[in-house]
C-alpha cells in the first residue's frame, strides 16, 4: 500500500496566511512522500540483497518514524482547522474532563503554559482512558517522547516552519493566539468522544 497526502478543508484563516498554509502543507506531503519512499526502499533492498543491505535496512527502519509520525501530527493539526472555528462546547464531555484536570486555569491557558517551553516540538493533548484523564506534554521529536497508545486530542506545531513565513520566533505567542483563533474545538471533541 502506498499513503496519500490528504486534502483539508480550509477556510481563510485568522492570523496564518496562504502562504505560510501553503508552506506548511508541502512539507507535510514531503513527510508522506517519504514514508512511502522509506518503505519502497526497504522493500527493493531485501528484494536484491537481504543480507548485503542489513546494516542500510536497519537505518532505513530506525527512520521511520520520523516521517510516520512528521505525517499524521500533520494530519492532527491540519484538520484541526477545517470548517473554521468553533468554541469549546461547555457542556460537552471533555469541557468537563479539562475542568476536573486543568481547574480554573482551563486547557487553553495550560497548553499555552506547555507552549511557552524553549526549543522547537510540539505540545499534544492526549487522552489516557486508563487512567481517566488528560496529559498535556511538550514533544521535541515526534518520533521521540509520545505517550505509547494514547488517543491524540490535539496537536500544536511549535517547529519554526509552522510560523515563520508570518512571524519571527519572538512572535510565537502571536502564532499560538492566531492558531486559537483558528481551532475547531468540535474536532477535539469528537477525538475525545471518539477514544
Ligand atoms: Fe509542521
Amino acid at each position: 500500500m502506498t499513503y496519500q497526502a490528504r486534502s483539508f478543508k480550509l477556510p481563510a484563516l485568522e492570523g496564518l496566511s496562504e502562504k505560510q498554509i501553503k508552506v506548511h502543507l508541502g512539507l507535510y506531503e514531503g513527510y508522506v512522500k517519504h514514508v512511502n519512499l522509506i518503505m519502497e526502499k526497504i522493500r527493493s533492498l531485501k528484494e536484491v540483497d537481504a543480507e548485503g543491505n542489513a546494516y542500510l535496512i536497519n537505518e532505513l527502519r530506525r527512520r521511520f518514524a520520523f516521517e510516520f509520525d512528521g505525517m499524521r501530527m500533520h494530519e492532527y493539526y491540519f484538520e484541526q482547522f477545517e470548517d473554521g472555528a468553533t468554541a469549546m462546547n461547555q457542556n460537552s464531555p471533555l469541557a468537563s474532563a479539562t475542568v476536573e484536570k486543568y481547574g480554573e486555569q482551563g486547557l487553553i491557558a495550560h497548553i499555552k503554559e506547555v507552549a511557552g517551553s524553549r526549543g522547537i516540538g510540539w505540545v499534544v493533548v492526549y487522552s489516557d482512558p486508563k487512567g481517566g484523564t488528560l496529559h498535556t506534554v511538550f514533544v521535541n521529536d515526534h518520533e521521540l517522547g509520545q505517550l505509547a497508545g494514547l488517543p491524540i486530542l490535539l496537536a500544536l506545531d511549535l517547529w519554526e516552519h509552522a510560523y515563520m513565513v508570518d512571524y519571527v520566533p519572538a512572535e510565537k505567542k502571536n502564532y499560538i493566539d492566531a492558531f486559537f483563533a483558528n481551532l475547531n474545538w468540535s474536532v477535539v471533541e469528537k477525538r475525545f468522544e471518539a477514544k
